[in-house]
């Protein structure tokens, strides 16, 4: 955990956004786990609410600055299967952020080329926030810039419990059952799995996020709160990933005892 001292205030975001540092390779995915909200609000004495409020008023930056690195999907875990378990007055408080971010963020994310989609179960929400959620997946459904993902209602188990249900609901027998046909019923079906997933607020947990489709993916924890993670975090956050060295299960090419590639892989 960080520590409790509160972080000095951070200087009101300037207009213009530092400049870009270079980047050897840039995620074509980044998935945010947004932890911190809650302590932002404790160190500044505040209710827990003010600090998710202030997390909504992250957004914009954040999905900026990913934008102009040219990052072409972010997926946001906002709301979890678990988060129901909270005071009933912060869930409810979720609940209307969720509902004042689109009204007061869509227009916007339109005029900026970005598709908004949602991934968790829809069906548990307010049926009046359901029907903003699909009006706002519909208005945006054909713009290419980026993909903006909300995980609302979002379990990983979950995701994969309903996927087996559809998969048995569609009547595909077990031997055709693979990877591919897993994948393709999950709420994200259609997306590129992450390559990068960050969490703010210092935990080193998955806390349920895209279980399956996060399974190579690259994982950076900072201990920056959601409220306060700004440019220079992102920048941080993607130098390390473009330092990694990526292997999805096989041997870096320069440790292997074989000439690459190793034909029918029985060798
Ligand atoms: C975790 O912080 C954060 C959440 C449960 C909610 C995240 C929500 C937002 C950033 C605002 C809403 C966004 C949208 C898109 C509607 P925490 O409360 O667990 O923080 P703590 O660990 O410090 O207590």
């Amino acid at each position: 955990m960080p520590t409790s001292a509160p972080s000095p205030p951070r200087p009101a975001p300037a207009q213009e956004p530092p400049p870009l540092v270079p980047l050897a390779r840039v995620p074509v995915h980044v998935a945010i786990i947004m932890d911190g909200n809650g302590r932002w609000a404790r160190q500044r004495g505040l209710p827990r609410l003010a600090g998710h409020r202030a997390g909504t008023e992250n957004l914009r930056r954040v999905i900026r600055r990913f934008g102009d690195y040219g990052v072409k999907f972010l997926t946001l875990y906002a709301f979890s299967t678990e988060n129901w378990l909270r005071p009933k007055r912060e869930v409810e408080g979720l609940l209307r952020l969720l509902r004042q971010v689109i009204r007061r963020e869509l227009q916007h994310l339109h005029e900026n080329g970005i598709r908004l989609l949602h991934i968790g179960r829809l069906e548990g929400l307010p049926p009046r926030l359901q029907q903003q959620v699909r009006e706002a997946m519909d208005l945006t459904k054909d713009n290419e810039r980026m993909t903006l993902t909300i995980a609302f209602n979002y379990g990983g188990r979950a995701e994969i419990v309903d996927a087996v249900r559809r998969i048995v609901a569609a009547g595909i027998p077990p031997e055709q059952v693979d990877e591919q046909v897993v994948a393709a019923h999950l709420y994200t079906a259609g997306l590129p799995d992450p390559d990068l997933i960050i969490r703010t607020g210092g935990e080193m947990r998955l806390s349920n996020f895209l279980l399956w489709q996060g399974a190579y993916a690259e994982f950076y924890s900072t201990p920056v709160y959601w409220p306060d993670f700004d440019e220079d975090d992102i920048d941080q956050a993607l130098l390390a990933y473009s330092r990694r060295k990526r292997r999805f299960g096989r041997l870096p090419e320069d440790e292997s005892d074989y000439p690459q590639p190793c034909g029918d892989g029985h060798r």
